[in-house]
């Protein structure tokens, strides 16, 4: 399959116009209740694709200093920095997430890997196993569940991101998840990955 790429553009018409459906307007239920349990507060977070970066704004009230978001459009991380004043300015990082050169001991995934063609999918674990420091992880929730086939979300079930991932992990825990939000209730992963 020809690699596809939705570019910055994309992306960022889809804020203009508000074509945000996957934007729940706060932290997942299944993310609060995961960084609610994590005791090291120095960990190193990302969190790619970020959007409205909700988990960002909760780690950060839970006292997580080094938390980093990324997107590749610009308006929702102007968003988040108005509305976050007290966010550290360089730990909002306007990119492509291919591009990052950095690493990191959590990664977190909320509807990002769903909005990568699944031509990138490789690319995306390739970049994870990259991206994460020798104990690290990625931690998060995964679509179970067809979706589209030409637009994002792109879907998957839990053979296949097994599939995947094993080829590049050998820490890989995928199960169903038991605290989705309503509307995604039934139709999510829980993922932890790691080297
Ligand atoms: C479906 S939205 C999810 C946003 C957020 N995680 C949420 O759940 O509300 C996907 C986000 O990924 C961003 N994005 C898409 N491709 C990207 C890339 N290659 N690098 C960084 N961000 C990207 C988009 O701009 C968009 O904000």
């Amino acid at each position: 399959m020809a690699p596809v790429h939705f570019e910055e553009d994309y992306w960022s018409n889809r804020y203009v116009n508000h074509q945000t459906q996957w934007d729940i307007g706060s932290v997942s239920t299944p993310l609060k209740e995961y960084f609610d349990q994590l005791a090291n507060k120095e960990l190193k977070i990302l969190i790619p694709g970020c959007g409205n970066a909700y988990e960002a704004a909760y780690l950060h009230d839970l006292g997580f200093k080094n938390v980093y978001i990324l997107d590749i459009s610009l308006l929702p991380l102007e968003e988040f920095k108005r509305k976050n004043p007290e966010f550290p300015y360089k730990h909002v990082i306007h990119g492509d997430f291919f591009l990052l050169d950095d690493t990191f001991d959590l990664i977190i995934e909320q509807t990002f890997f769903c909005a990568l063609h699944p031509s990138e999918r490789i690319k995306y674990a390739e970049k994870v196993k990259k991206l994460l420091s020798l104990n690290g992880k990625l931690v998060g929730l995964l679509f179970d569940d067809p979706l589209n086939d030409n637009h994002p979300p792109f879907g998957g079930s839990l053979e296949e991101y097994k599939s995947l991932f094993s080829k590049y992990f050998k820490n890989v825990s995928i199960e169903p998840c038991y605290n989705s939000i309503k509307p995604r209730d039934g139709r999510e992963l829980f993922i932890r990955i790691g080297h």
